[in-house]
């Protein structure tokens, strides 16, 4: 008998987050205030979040404590377990072997709470009542629901038209946690009306609803925002991740010579992925990769440029790999990875090539999804597809190279919620989709009067 999966007692549980702004080579651009042009402050950003979370968002501290009263949410399914995907494997035929770090375990089914629940539990200390946040597909949405209802906060979601219509399911988790959940462009909010007086018929987009929920947050009264992914906060919120995998490994005598995730916002890569970047900084020899759809390739072809992170410009200008704020994806399955921009901390790594990005189209990544589901059982989400693309790719390099290869990724969640997908791509419906070059020029022209990073 095989060894299939390595798990951490509740005492071994990671009690720090990583920050691995104290380990880069260089250091990263500052975000700037779009009507100065110079570097935020903790005050520009104070009606959008709560001060304890701005301090950690501009912190350079290596190690932050993970607060007792989140470690015990976090138990709840974490440490998550690390896989062996034998099946897998097998049924590749190629020289690998193949972990994983199931996340679809947590009671949402992704990664998105092991940064909700740290959210909520700041705010609440920061004396917050109301939280406010978007949501695509509904992962994010529905992951705040549940912390903000652990904290006994107030929780509203503005959800991007076409999902709420669509995907009805996320929706009603949403409201079983206690969330109001909003269908975005509304009245609610003067960005949401602008958008409706000018296309009353909007299926919404990830920028539109942020641009409300921010809206939202800042003319409440104790209301505070909240964003799933992107910024420095939530991807040191996710570095449990890669911190339990090295426990793990540790504990079979392994070590990765690939670590890979998906990348929307980037917070589930960085989470797995930050913790070997540092190993690698430190001298380590390791691939890192992360994956996104060819249809949003902000990393593969966007440019390095500030931009905001919303369509209302609500946001201060972050340098990063970005498509323009006014970028509306095709409308792939993937909702999670339908953001026009990329992680500053992630977007740093791939300028330093410390990182490597790779783009793939719906198709491939769905072939690859339900190969998983057939061999190792699990039916993954859309957005972790493109991770199983990569994978299924960097195996048959290792083969064509003649090469043994230990490959480490992340599992970033489950798809029962997504079938429709499934049943439209079983069905033949869907399409590959490449984003034509002439869009990557629209992208650049939006972007041309900001400052350049
Ligand atoms: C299952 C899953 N994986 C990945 C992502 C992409 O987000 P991020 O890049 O922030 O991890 C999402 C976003 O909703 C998601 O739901």
């Amino acid at each position: 008998m095989e060894q299939v999966k390595v798990l951490l007692q509740d005492r071994e549980i990671p009690k720090k987050w990583y920050n691995i702004v104290a380990d880069l080579p260089t250091p990263m651009k500052p975000p700037l205030h779009p009507g100065t042009g110079q570097p935020v402050t903790p005050g520009d950003l104070a009606a959008i979040f709560p001060m304890n979370i701005i301090e950690q968002e501009a912190s350079g501290k290596r190690w932050i404590k993970i607060p007792e009263e989140v470690l015990q949410k976090y138990l709840l399914w974490r440490p998550s377990p690390l896989y062996r995907a034998y099946n897998f494997e097998k049924m590749l035929n190629c020289p690998v072997k193949i972990y994983y770090k199931h996340e679809g375990v947590s009671p949402a089914g992704s990664h998105k709470p092991n940064a909700a629940i740290p959210m909520a539990y700041y705010n609440k200390m920061a004396g917050t009542k109301r939280m406010v946040t978007e949501t695509g597909a509904g992962q994010w949405g529905s992951a705040l629901a549940m912390a903000t209802q652990m904290f006994g906060l107030e929780c509203r979601v503005y959800m991007v038209k076409i999902s709420y219509e669509q995907k009805p399911y996320r929706r009603i988790l949403m409201n079983t946690w206690g969330a109001e959940c909003i269908p975005s462009p509304s009245n609610l909010t003067q960005a949401g009306r602008n958008v409706l007086a000018e296309h009353p018929d909007s299926p919404g987009s990830l920028g539109i609803a942020i641009s409300e929920a921010i809206e939202d947050a800042v003319t409440g009264k104790n209301a505070r925002y909240g964003l799933g992914s992107v910024l420095n906060h939530v991807l040191l919120y996710q570095t449990i991740i890669g911190l339990e995998a090295q426990k793990q490994m540790e504990k079979i005598g392994v070590y990765p010579d690939v670590v890979m995730g998906c990348c929307g916002g980037g917070s589930n890569f960085a989470g797995i992925s930050l913790p070997f970047v540092c190993d690698k900084i430190h001298g380590k020899k390791v691939k890192i990769v992360g994956a996104e759809p060819s249809s949003c390739p902000s990393m593969t072809k966007g440019p390095f440029a500030y931009d905001f992170g919303d369509l209302a410009k609500t946001t201060p200008l972050l340098p990063m790999y970005t498509l323009g704020h006014d970028y509306v994806p095709a409308p792939i399955h993937a909702g999670g990875l339908r953001y026009h921009g990329m992680a500053p901390i992630v977007s740093h790594l791939v300028r330093e090539k410390l990182v490597e990005a790779r783009a793939y189209d719906q198709l491939k990544t769905f072939d690859a999804g339900v190969k998983w589901a057939r061999t190792e059982g699990f039916v993954p989400a859309p957005e972790t597809d493109h991770v199983l693309a990569a994978v299924v790719d960097e195996a048959q390099r290792a083969k064509q190279e003649g090469k043994e290869k230990v490959i480490l990724f992340n599992w970033s969640g489950h798809g029962l919620v997504d079938l429709a997908a499934y049943d439209a791509y079983l069905a033949g419906k869907l399409e590959a989709y490449e984003l034509p070059d002439k869009e990557v020029e629209r992208a650049l022209n939006a972007i041309k009067d900001f400052p350049k990073p």
